[in-house]
């Protein structure tokens, strides 16, 4: 890729700084599958720390993370519930179904955000006639819904009501990280409403690899199972943990600059005829935009922007992605912005 070419696409497509090259470059290994590699077990550590739990587990990946505690909370034939957009349900390749036998009972949010009354009614009674309701899987902050916090206190009342009911909750937070920084609330605070926490290294943090499960040791002890079973197991994984390490330690506040760029790219869309900010209100690192049948559609523009180096991702017919991340730079931004400002309006057709 030219060094000129702005990459939107996503926050997954950062490479690991010098920095972190040298971290990793030194990390200290063993087998982490006989559980003696010393910086994956530091890693853990520091995780299950951080997220208030008892023990964590690494991971390769946040498709990984999920599917091992869908399949660690549940036997086949139980339900979940979850937001109708969520990654667990529509960008995991089927796996609650496939891995699990898990079926989803989607609910649609509020840009990804659910409200307790939307879940008060969804938890089915005891009866052998009935799919049994078992978890909750909550994503902060949302992906497909433009990078929302989930508000704390609606998490805190859809955690009491599980718990009335006796349903497991777990939190994707392949960007906790995000949320906590564009909140200020601890990670413990959040993940405190739930009994599993996924968090994920290679997005905003810009490690190469790798996400982490938290929760009771008891949990992680099947969810180590499960890995194994899934081929997560891996041998000096201290390589791929120390990138990890690296990012928590010194690429979480960073995600601040992510998110004011994202406001600098929100305003270009913003000031463009043709496009609307969906959500109107950038919250974090995504900008999501709908595109003007004037304009064509998605992949029209999206044509347009990388003709001057700029490229974005493509969720739907309408829809464009911008990601803010750990390799673009503030005049990168701007420069960004000036390219949305000045191609599209040039493509505008003339009304
Ligand atoms: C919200 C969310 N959860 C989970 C994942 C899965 O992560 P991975 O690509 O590491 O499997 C992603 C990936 O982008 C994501 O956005």
């Amino acid at each position: 890729m030219p060094e000129s070419v702005i990459d939107l696409r996503s926050d997954t497509v950062t490479r690991p700084t010098p920095a972190m090259r040298a971290a990793i470059e030194a990390a200290e290994v063993g087998d982490d599958v006989f559980g003696e590699d010393p910086t994956v077990n530091q890693l853990q550590e520091k995780v299950a720390a951080l997220l208030g739990k008892e023990a964590a587990l690494f991971v390769p990946s946040g498709t990984m993370s999920n599917q091992i505690c869908v399949k660690a909370h549940t036997q086949p034939g139980d339900e979940m519930l979850c937001e109708a957009a969520c990654h667990i349900y529509v960008n995991e390749a089927g796996a609650p179904a496939a891995l699990s036998g898990v079926t989803c009972r989607t609910i649609e949010g509020d840009y990804g955000i659910l409200d307790l009354t939307q879940l008060e009614d969804k938890v089915r009674p005891a009866n052998d006639h009935q799919v049994r309701t078992r978890l909750v899987a909550l994503e902060n902050t949302h992906n497909r819904g433009g990078g929302r916090v989930y508000p704390l206190e609606k998490i805190a009342a859809i955690s009491a009501l599980a718990r009335r009911h006796g349903l497991i909750m777990h939190l994707d937070g392949a960007r906790l990280w995000n949320a906590l920084v564009a909140t200020g609330t601890l990670a413990a605070e959040w993940a405190r409403h739930f009994d599993s926490v996924s968090v994920c290294f290679s997005k905003g943090l810009g490690a190469p690899i790798g996400s982490a499960l938290a929760g009771s040791r008891e949990f992680i002890t099947r969810a180590k199972r499960i890995r194994k079973m899934l081929g997560g197991g891996m041998r000096q994984a201290g390589m791929a943990a120390a990138g990890a390490l690296f990012a928590l330690e010194n690429h979480v506040d960073r995600l601040a600059e992510d998110h004011r760029h994202a406001q600098i790219i929100a305003q270009a869309v913003a000031d463009t005829p043709g496009l609307l900010l969906d959500p109107p209100e950038v919250e974090t690192n995504l900008v999501f935009f709908e595109v003007d049948p004037g304009l064509g559609s998605s992949r029209d523009v999206a044509a347009i922007l990388k003709e001057r180096g700029l490229l974005v991702q493509l969720p739907g017919a309408r829809t464009v992605r911008a990601c803010l991340h750990l390799d673009v730079s503030a005049p990168q931004a701007e420069r960004a912005a000036e390219i949305i400002r000045h191609a599209l309006r040039q493509a505008v057709p003339a009304r």
